[in-house]
């Protein structure tokens, strides 16, 4: 990232306005007429071919007739005028281009926009946009859009996508009171992209959280390089759907990938926070903004009410964050300031009798206390008491405290008084919520934070691979035009990554069949071998436990009679002899290269698992074991893995280190290969390892 040009573009000392406009309505009008009441004090330069001054300002023909140097371009001219434009801005130096004006890809065009983002790198210039509303920073006073106003200043950062949501979050910021330093508005990202905003503003001093409102990335893996290096709290709110659709899927994987699952993978593994909708957004970005993240799992709750303090102990368990009871030595302080009908476990219950001072008093010992991880606090307006008067002491017990490292919030349940008292507590860089449910979630946002950057692993490659003799297998079948690669040469390609499949071999005769047969040394599989014929079972092309030289000469003349009257012109490469894997628990392991991430792979549990309840799980490839030992946790039958009622726990060590090596493969071979599953796969138990029992590779088209 080129900083200089970067601050030229998003912190702008001087800007042009091309297409600036007398005309009331016109959007060169409201342009110049945001950065006049936005209080800009750099100089502003409209231009204009028939105007000598617009709004007060002495108006330019062309940036070249600009006397002063230029940071920042606003485009408001057409479209079709836009490259010109740009090349002119070229020559005078400009930094960055806000290209304002719509009429690009997003109607077809994307040949204007290629053009201007050649032109301008052509000089080194940055373009945001087009396609956007522009760009707003309070600590520059600089409103450089068509947005009416700048937001309710603060520490976080906004990046978003959509244009009219961009104008509506800036005004409901006053309403939500979340303030932000700067909004960005990033439309069709011709050049500038999330990865390069989430890169800026992780350097820009004035921003403290970076929120983002995606609707699709265009470089999903640069993103999550940027997002994983940032050293602030990231939270993304996306929506639309990945563009692997189920239906266009050619795997088993490929249609569990769905909508969103690889995303979801990406986010948490570029320790990416995720909102659930606009609320969450604001609700979280508040949290973040203005609390460091929840560093451990012990989440204590203060409340003077027991309805509220059982609803939070729902939504924290709903959030991942499930209280425990306090250690004894807090219990025992904390009973000093409650009645006896109080409790100091956790929920801490203060009971309705709770006035500032056991409130302060409570939470400055509490907060400080080295066993609480993060402190939630509740308050229910009542007669007796002040909200105010009780969001100071929080304030107090805060400040007194010391503590700077753990996070807090808060829930007044109440009226008037308490949405005052909240707002106070907010000013006060305390986030305040009406909710406790959403208190708990805010509080929840900073715990997830913590943890993905603690997930964060760098993945260390397995040397004893042979790609070369896996790109030969590939290269074999293109070779022989486009036709679908078979169970042995998929095989091949695993073993050539050090995958264990189960032992699998060509026959072409009956003799040979026997051959192998006898040396697999105990009931075999006989499966046919044709790239024409994938669904094997439906063939009638498969027969387990196949033992005795008599059993496999028939066995093998029925599968090839078999084969030829249910697809009389396959291609049959023979029959393949394998020998028969022990029972043990099924898993599949699979893989889809997404339009955005690139190869991911997938772990679930097999059989009515997968087929029914979809419980897979997806990474962005390749994960590390670790990584992998987690992604083994994350299905909902992971206790099946773990050992379940008395059952011995299988080998997850083996299974995670597979996974991982499964990952590298798809990851180097992700020029080549579009969907891989492994199906099924046969996890033993600790110790006694995994056998891929029937593997598929799908090349992309060439
Ligand atoms: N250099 C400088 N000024 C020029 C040039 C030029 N090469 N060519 C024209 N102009 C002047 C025009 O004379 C005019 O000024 P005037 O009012 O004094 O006559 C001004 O620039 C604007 O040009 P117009 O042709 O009048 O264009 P108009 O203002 O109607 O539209 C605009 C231009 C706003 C860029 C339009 O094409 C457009 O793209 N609108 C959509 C923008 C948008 O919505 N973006 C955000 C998307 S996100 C969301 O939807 C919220």
């Amino acid at each position: 990232m080129d900083l200089e040009v970067m601050n030229g573009l998003l912190r702008p000392k001087s800007i042009a306005v091309i297409g600036a406009s007398n005309t009331e309505g016109k959007i060169g009008y409201s342009v110049v007429r945001s950065l006049i009441e936005g209080g800009y004090e750099g100089p502003v330069y409209p231009i204009n071919p028939k105007s000598n001054e617009i709004q007060g300002f002495k108006a330019y023909k062309s940036v070249l007739d600009v006397p002063g140097e230029i940071d920042a371009a606003a485009i408001v001219v057409p479209a079709k005028f836009v490259p010109q434009v740009t090349r002119e801005c070229g020559e005078k130096g400009v930094k960055g281009l806000i290209v304002i004006a719509s009429g690009f890809s997003e109607i077809g065009r994307a040949d204007l926009e290629t053009q201007t983002v050649e032109i301008a790198h052509e000089y080194g210039m940055r373009v945001l946009g087009p396609n956007i509303v522009g760009i707003l920073s309070n600590s520059d006073k600089c409103n450089a859009s068509f947005a009416p106003f700048l937001p309710l200043p603060g520490k976080a950062a906004l990046v978003s996508q959509s244009g009219a949501l961009f104008i509506a979050m800036d005004a409901s910021t006053y309403i939500r009171r979340v303030g932000f330093d700067k909004m960005i508005s990033i439309g069709n990202m011709s050049d500038v992209n999330f990865g390069d905003t989430v890169s800026w503003l992780d350097q820009d001093e004035s921003t403290g959280c970076i929120s983002l409102y995606i609707e699709g990335l265009k470089d999903g893996r640069r993103f999550m390089e940027n997002a994983l290096t940032a050293s602030k709290p990231i939270i993304a709110l996306k929506s639309g759907t990945s563009a692997h659709g189920a239906a266009a899927a050619a795997s088993h994987t490929g249609s569990l990938a769905g909508s969103g699952k690889v995303y979801d993978a990406a986010f948490e593994q570029a320790g990416v926070v995720r909102a659930s909708d606009l609320n969450n957004l604001f609700d979280r970005t508040l949290a973040m903004s203005l609390q460091p993240p929840m560093q451990g799992d012990s989440l204590l709750i203060v409340t003077n009410g027991g309805g509220v303090g059982v609803l939070a102990t729902d939504s924290a368990e709903r959030y991942g964050i499930p209280l425990r009871f306090a250690p004894e030595d807090v219990q025992a302080e904390l009973r000093k300031y409650m009645p006896e009908f109080g409790s100091a476990r956790n929920p801490v219950d203060l009971t309705g009798m709770a006035g500032r001072d056991w409130y302060q008093v409570s939470v400055q010992y509490s907060f400080a206390h080295d066993w609480v991880d993060g402190l939630v606090v509740l308050y229910c307006e009542t007669a007796m008491t002040d909200p105010q008067d009780i969001a100071e002491g929080i304030k107090a017990a805060v400040d007194g405290s010391g503590v700077t490292d753990k996070p807090i919030a808060v829930s007044f349940v109440g009226g008037e008084r308490s949405e005052a008292a909240m707002r106070w507590l907010v000013e006060n860089g305390i986030p305040a919520y009406n909710e406790p449910d959403t208190a708990v979630n805010a509080m929840a946002s900073l715990r997830e934070y913590a943890r993905n950057q603690n997930a964060a692993q760098s993945f260390v490659r397995n040397e004893d691979v042979d790609e070369a003799a896996a790109r030969a297998v590939i290269a074999n079948v293109r070779s022989e035009g486009d036709r679908a690669m078979t169970e042995i040469e998929s095989k091949a390609i695993f073993e050539a990554y050090g995958l264990p499949v189960a032992h699998t071999r060509l026959a072409t005769t009956e003799d040979e069949a026997v051959a192998k047969a006898v040396a697999a040394n105990g009931p075999v599989v006989l499966k046919i071998v044709s790239p024409d014929i994938l669904h094997k079972s439906d063939a009638g092309g498969v027969k387990v436990n196949v033992e005795g030289e008599e059993a496999v000469r028939k066995y093998f003349r029925e599968i090839l009679a078999n084969a030829k009257a249910y697809k009389p012109d396959a291609d049959i490469h023979g029959i393949a002899v394998q020998e028969m894997a022990p029972w043990g628990t099924e898993v599949i392991l699979g893989s889809v290269n997404d339009a955005t991430f690139g190869p991911a792979v997938m772990f679930g549990l097999g059989g009515i698992f997968v087929e029914i309840l979809k419980d897979v799980t997806f990474r962005v490839a390749p994960v590390s074991p670790e990584q992998s030992l987690k992604m083994l946790s994350d299905i909902n039958g992971a206790p099946i893995l773990e050992g379940a009622r008395g059952e011995t726990p299988k080998d997850r060590k083996a299974l995670a280190e597979v996974l991982s090596r499964y990952s590298q493969m798809i990851d180097d071979l992700g020029d080549e290969i579009l969907e891989t599953d492994a199906n099924p796969v046969i996890v033993y138990d600790e110790g006694d390892g995994v056998c891929i029992v029937d593997a598929r590779i799908i090349l992309k088209a060439e």
